[in-house]
């Protein structure tokens, strides 16, 4: 591909204007073709590298002959965009995360949380599996009669990119199964080994290419190629460790479905054990950190998983991650170096950060030249309670300093050595105004942060805000990222959300076009246009995460939005909870897991006049879907409010709340007149008498269970 056009190229300084023409001509075809086949998922005709080279060369020829520039000319198109040219896939079982664990006690705490859960006593044996947690990204293998048909990465859990022609060059990855059940979603680590990273790296360096930071870079670089050609030329490995969809069970524990895997064909860890307990689980991460140098791949922690399938059915998730499952991690990464200025961030909701410029150093295999200072008490050597950090050793400009990095987290300025300081050193001094805008920046009371008063007046607020607004747990607009959003903030083409949705009505036609900017084509203006459009019917749920209010994230949205259902009835309470009292407000501070702080915040957002405004300007160019819980229909509780009360004897109250939401009902923790159903075990008191007042239906625990019974 690339070598067939340099072997036919003919230096530009050389050719004839005649030939120019037609090579241009010829060029222009060839690009649009390949983007076509780029932007149709899945079908590229040629590597990025080899479609950069026709570019330089169109605009080389272009440089020599400008007047032969054509109206269509590639140069005038945004290149290609690898991360929208694969298609998309929707994860029929999520892909999830994992929360952590630190320390033994977390490890311990974990097994007794579990216990608690589900009613278990200290003394019932609870086995668990204990496995390296791979460095690598997780991808999902779809088999159905046997045959793979589909491999879907993570993306953002729920909808993942395709990349079955490059998995399909993974020699870890049969392509067929015998004996599987008929639809088997494997899932599992793809990693590169450190031999064949750096290999990989001498290769990539020899040919001027981009050399990787570390091998998970490199694995998630290579299996994220749109020509799986190159993908089959880096050696990725896979190791099988979960499942996603299936038509029949692997088997009944986590060691057997695992032990059926590599029965399959699969390559699975050898250092997965069976443990008894924490103490096991805890010798047996001793065990292979020891072995972490030596194993050839990276691996940054251990998981532990509840070994009885049937217990993690019970167990169930939270909302990113499965309660049966732990990331055990290695401590972190520490490195020292001189720290060479501090700049002031402004955040989306106005948190002034200080950032740690420093001269690069290496930490665990990535270069490091930014870390986090956190907030002023931490430079001067405070934590958030007054108390002295680091024996009350202040950070200065200068300073010889200890940056930690524990694995994705934000590297940060742990230490600093004062033997060092050089005399020149002067203690920092914190801005009192906002650095972007020039509005007072201030600290409210028990608040470790200092922030701009600026609101939607401060430039860094607006653009961090939009760029929130984009990003993909939001309104995930395709061709839209901070990139742009800063380009067309400076250029004053907007300056809120709302102002994105008029883009194409601005700029679409008229004197000035998106078309001809600078890096944009009509092409690519056309596909922004067209990405916008696509979103103005969104989800309740990712309008509440885009505004971007504080505290007020992904999880929290998702709650909101499935309470409320409509934007109309969130606005009115939000209206009605104004004065942060009545039962507007009661309603609201009673969903599960909302506290005071997030209920003020998102109740301020919707009085503080301005920002009202903004929303509204930007819900009119909305059509704002109805928040619905999953498909409970069938379910005899759904959108029924249910109280627990008394002691429960078949589960845990926590089990039977998880259950009764799972079938689409709230659960609450009072009685009033809106409970439907209070459920009452032995002991229960005064919620009981308020029931019969009210005349609640109540049921005790076997009542409730036959009423939910088959779902
Ligand atoms: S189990 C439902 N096992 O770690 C959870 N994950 O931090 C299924 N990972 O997204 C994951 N090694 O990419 C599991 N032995 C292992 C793993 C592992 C690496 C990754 C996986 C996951 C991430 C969570």
């Amino acid at each position: 591909m690339a070598s067939e056009t340099e072997k036919t190229e003919i230096d530009v300084r050389v050719l004839t204007e005649a030939e120019a023409k037609v090579e241009l001509a010829a060029l222009s075809g060839q690009l649009a073709s390949a983007n076509a086949a780029y932007y149709t998922e899945d079908a590229p005709q040629m590597s990025d590298a080899a479609f950069d080279a026709l570019k330089r060369r169109n605009a080389a020829i272009e440089a020599r002959f400008p007047a032969l520039k054509r109206s269509d000319s590639p140069s005038d198109q945004v290149g290609a965009a690898p991360a929208t040219g694969f298609g998309k896939i929707a994860h029929r079982v999520p892909m999830l995360s994992l929360a952590n664990a630190f320390s033994d006690e977390d490890v311990t705490e974990f097994d007794t949380s579990i216990r608690k859960y589900l009613g278990l006593g200290a003394d019932t044996p609870l086995d668990y599996t204990a496995e390296p947690k791979i460095d690598g990204l997780s991808l999902s293998l779809r088999y159905e009669g046997g045959a793979l048909i589909e491999a879907a990465t993570r993306g953002d859990g729920s909808v993942g990119e395709n990349v079955i022609a490059n998995a399909r060059t993974i020699t870890d990855i049969p392509l067929r199964l015998d004996g599987a059940p008929d639809v088997l979603e494997v899932r599992g680590e793809v990693y590169m080994s450190h031999a064949d990273f750096e290999a990989l790296n001498l290769r990539q360096t020899a040919c001027g290419d981009k050399v990787f930071a570390n091998p998970r870079n490199a694995a998630a670089g290579s299996l994220r190629q749109l020509d799986a050609e190159i993908t089959r030329a880096r050696p990725l490995r896979f190791f099988a460790y979960a499942w996603g969809d299936l038509s029949a069970p692997l088997s009944d524990t986590q060691s057997g479905a695992i032990t059926r895997l590599g029965e399959l064909g699969f390559s699975i860890n050898p250092l997965t054990r069976l443990c008894a307990g924490p103490d096991d689980m805890i010798a047996h991460y001793a065990e292979i950190e020891a072995q972490r140098a030596t194993l050839g791949y990276d691996i940054d922690g251990v998981v532990y998983k509840v070994n009885s399938l049937a217990l993690q059915g019970r167990l169930g998730f939270r909302s990113t991650t499965p309660r049966w499952a732990i990331a055990h991690k290695f401590p972190a990464e520490l490195a020292w170096t001189t720290l060479e200025g501090i700049d002031i961030q402004v955040g989306r909701t106005g948190a002034l950060s200080p950032v740690a410029r420093l001269r690069p150093v290496t930490v665990g295999g990535v270069v490091v030249a930014n870390a986090t200072l956190h907030n002023e008490d931490y430079i001067r050597g405070f934590d958030g309670k007054g108390e002295q950090i680091r024996g009350g050793k202040d950070i200065r400009v200068g300073d010889w300093v200890q940056v930690y990095r524990a694995g994705d987290v934000i590297p940060k300025v742990a230490d600093v050595d004062i033997s060092k300081r050089p005399a020149s050193a002067v203690p920092f001094v914190f801005p009192e105004v906002c650095p972007k805008c020039g509005s007072d920046a201030v600290r409210e009371p028990g608040d470790a942060v200092r922030r701009c008063t600026g609101g939607l007046i401060c430039p860094a607020q607006a653009v961090e805000k939009l760029k929130h607004f984009v990003s993909r747990s939001a309104f995930d607009i395709d061709g839209m990222g901070a990139k742009q959003v800063e380009q067309f903030h400076a250029d004053g083409w907007i300056t809120e959300p709302a102002d994105i949705f008029t883009l194409q009505e601005r700029y679409g036609t008229g004197m000035q076009q998106l078309k001809n900017r600078d890096g944009w084509g009509e092409k690519s203006a056309a596909a922004l246009f067209r990405a916008i459009e696509d979103k103005r019917a969104i989800p309740l749920a990712r309008l509440i995460f885009g505004l971007g209010i504080r505290h007020v994230g992904e999880a929290a949205s998702n709650m909101v939005a499935l309470h409320y259902g409509t934007w109309d009835a969130l606005a009115q309470a939000m209206e009605d909870a104004r004065a942060q009292e009545g039962p507007a407000w009661d309603d609201l501070i009673a969903i599960d897991g909302m506290g005071a702080v997030m209920a003020g915040s998102l109740v301020g957002a919707f009085a503080q006049e301005a920002e009202r405004a903004s929303i509204e300007r930007l819900v009119a160019q909305l059509d704002v879907q109805e928040a619905k819980r999953a498909d409970t229909s069938g379910s005899p509780v759904s959108g029924k409010t249910v109280v627990f009360t008394g002691t429960l004897e078949k589960m845990t109250r926590a089990e039977a709340k998880a259950r009764a939401e799972r079938l689409g009902a709230k659960v609450s923790g009072s009685v009033s007149a809106r409970t439907d159903i209070l459920v009452a075990g032995p002991g229960a008191g005064s919620k009981a008498k308020k029931a019969a007042e009210l005349g609640i239906e109540t049921l005790d625990e076997d009542g409730w269970l036959a009423l939910v019974a088959d779902l």
